[in-house]
Parts: structure tokens; C-alpha cells; sequence
């Protein structure tokens, strides 16, 4: 299972590429407007700095709703960086655009996806990745992990090569249920990352072994 950061805060990053785990980066327009990068030179220009600090794949999404529009910048985009990722909206221009790309040879991460039907679609058009949002699934009451074990189903019943990216990750558990479902990657905010070091007894256990320890080689505390 890949770990991706969900952030185009370049700290964040950082913090996610130190630990030694990461394998890429997810942004959105909104994580965009959440660190104040506007203008198009600036948001190009971040996007090269995100690639310049990790190793893996980089998604940088496309405003445009219409093909002709979404061809013009997801070929710039990709141009910037052999690490970037053309992100596409679920529409039906999307689709069109989907397949373009995939026959270009630039890799796409297909987002907005909150149902089987449309990862069947963003398969068939040669999606690289594909976005469930499970998150906001769950926040219109549906268990949005369930999600992703359907669509793995359904994709391994066709050996569809697209890659599931569980998207919208809010805390750790999302992302061990995801793993039991079977997604290729998850792409989490920090704190859902930092959050499966933690237990408990891991803490107890370990100020015990120290305790021990300095009983009997009297190191002082
Ligand atoms: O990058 C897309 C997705 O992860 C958004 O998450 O928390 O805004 O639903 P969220």
C-alpha cells in the first residue's frame, strides 16, 4: 500500500517525506487556496517545489470543465515535472479527457469519485489513479469505505491496471480499513499518518523498558 500526503503545505510535506514513508503527494484547488498560492506562475512553480522535496508521484488538478480547455492544461502541467499526476474531474468531458491523456502516456488521477459506476468509467478511459472520496461519503451518511472494497471487486474481476487512491482520508482508521479493502494507495492528511504510531501500551511498554533499564545501570534520569 502507497502512502501519499494530502496537502500542498510544503512543511507538511516535509515532515511526511522524513519519516521515510511517503510515496507522493495529492493537492486539490482547495489545498491550493488553504496555503494562499495563487496565480498561475506561483501554483506552477509549487507544484515544482513539491516535486523537488518527494520521490513519487505529484497530482496537480486542472480547472477547466471542458476538453479542449483540460487537454491545454493538463499538458502544461505535466510538462512541469516528470513526477506530475493530471488530475481530472469525474464529468463527461473528464472521460474524454481521461483518454487522451492515457494514450499520450501521461499518467492522470481521476477524482471526484463517489460511486462504482463512475470507477468503471475512469477504468475503461485508462485512468492511472482513481479518487474515492470516502470521507465525504461518510459525511452524507454512507460508510464511504465500502466503497473502495466494491470497487476493488470490481476491478479485479477485469484487471483493470487503474489504481485505487482512497481519497478524503479524515483519521487512522480510515486508513486501516482501506488497507483491508484493498486499496493501492491512500493519500491522508499528517495527522492520520502520525496517528498509527500511537497506542497506549506501546507508551507504557516503553517508559517500563527505560525504568528498567536505569535501575540497574544506574543512569541518572
Ligand atoms: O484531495 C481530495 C480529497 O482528499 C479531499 O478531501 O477532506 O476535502 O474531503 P476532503
Amino acid at each position: 500500500m502507497k502512502f501519499f500526503i494530502d496537502t500542498a503545505n510544503l512543511d507538511e510535506i516535509r515532515e511526511a517525506q522524513d519519516l521515510g514513508v511517503l510515496d507522493g503527494v495529492t493537492t486539490n484547488p482547495s489545498l491550493m487556496a488553504k496555503e494562499g498560492i495563487s496565480g498561475e506562475e506561483n501554483q506552477l512553480q509549487h507544484y515544482i517545489d513539491i516535486c523537488k522535496i518527494v520521490e513519487g508521484d505529484v497530482s496537480a488538478e486542472v480547472i477547466s470543465t471542458d476538453l479542449e480547455g483540460m487537454i491545454t492544461e493538463g499538458e502544461k502541467l505535466a510538462s512541469l515535472h516528470p513526477q506530475i499526476i493530471v488530475k481530472i474531474p469525474m464529468i463527461k468531458e473528464g472521460v474524454k479527457a481521461l483518454k487522451y491523456f492515457s494514450e499520450k502516456g501521461i499518467k492522470t488521477n481521476c477524482t471526484l469519485i463517489f460511486s462504482p459506476g463512475q470507477a468503471i468509467l475512469a477504468a475503461k478511459a485508462g485512468a492511472t489513479y482513481l479518487s474515492p472520496f470516502i470521507g465525504r461519503l461518510d459525511d452524507a451518511t454512507t460508510d464511504g469505505t465500502e466503497l473502495i472494497a466494491q470497487i476493488r471487486h470490481i476491478y479485479d474481476n477485469y484487471g483493470f491496471k487503474t489504481q485505487i487512491l482512497a481519497a478524503s482520508i479524515r483519521h487512522s482508521m480510515h486508513i486501516i480499513k482501506c488497507a483491508e479493502y484493498g486499496a493501492d494507495v491512500a493519500t491522508c492528511p499528517l495527522s492520520a499518518i502520525l496517528g498509527l504510531l500511537k497506542h497506549p501500551l506501546t507508551d507504557i511498554g516503553l517508559e517500563k523498558f527505560i525504568a528498567d533499564y536505569k535501575k540497574v545501570n544506574a543512569v541518572n534520569a
